[in-house]
């Protein structure tokens, strides 16, 4: 079964690549490359998956899932210029797919704490950075 919760969170960022030139960043990146950033009102979609528990019926706590994103995810990046305010993105560009990639991270280090049975697994994050754009980073258990 999966289950999947929506949140939302506001945050600026720059597309812009340190080892190219500011020719080639405005070339590849356009507007998106405005050396003062622009803001997104970013949509998360976190997908979980599981067995269904037999006592509550359910495959997840919500409280629990919330209370993991919330603190991991939203509070670290909602209101926040991302390439200047975020360890992650000092050296990585933050582009929308890294996002998705850091936003896994940072679940996966604290999944334990929230989970410790290791379910439900992470299944998939789903990030809208734009009515346009959307990003799906599908995860891939490793077997235990
Ligand atoms: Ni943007």
């Amino acid at each position: 079964m999966r289950l999947t919760h929506r949140y939302r969170f506001s945050a600026s960022h720059r597309i812009h690549v340190e080892s190219l030139s500011g020719e080639e960043n405005r070339r590849l990146f356009g507007k998106c490359n405005n050396p003062y950033g622009h803001g997104h009102n970013y949509n998360l979609e976190i997908t979980v998956e599981g067995p269904v528990d037999a006592k509550t019926g359910r495959v997840v706590e919500p409280g629990e899932l919330d209370r993991l994103v919330e603190a991991e995810v939203i509070a670290a990046y909602n209101h926040r210029y991302l390439n200047v305010d975020l360890p992650e993105f000092q050296k990585l560009t933050a582009t929308t797919e890294n996002l998705a990639y850091e936003i896994q991270r940072r679940l996966d280090e604290k999944w334990r704490q929230a989970f410790p049975s290791g379910v439900p697994s992470l299944a998939h994050i789903r990030v809208q950075e734009t009515k346009r754009n959307v990003f799906d980073l599908s995860i891939i258990e490793e077997a235990i």
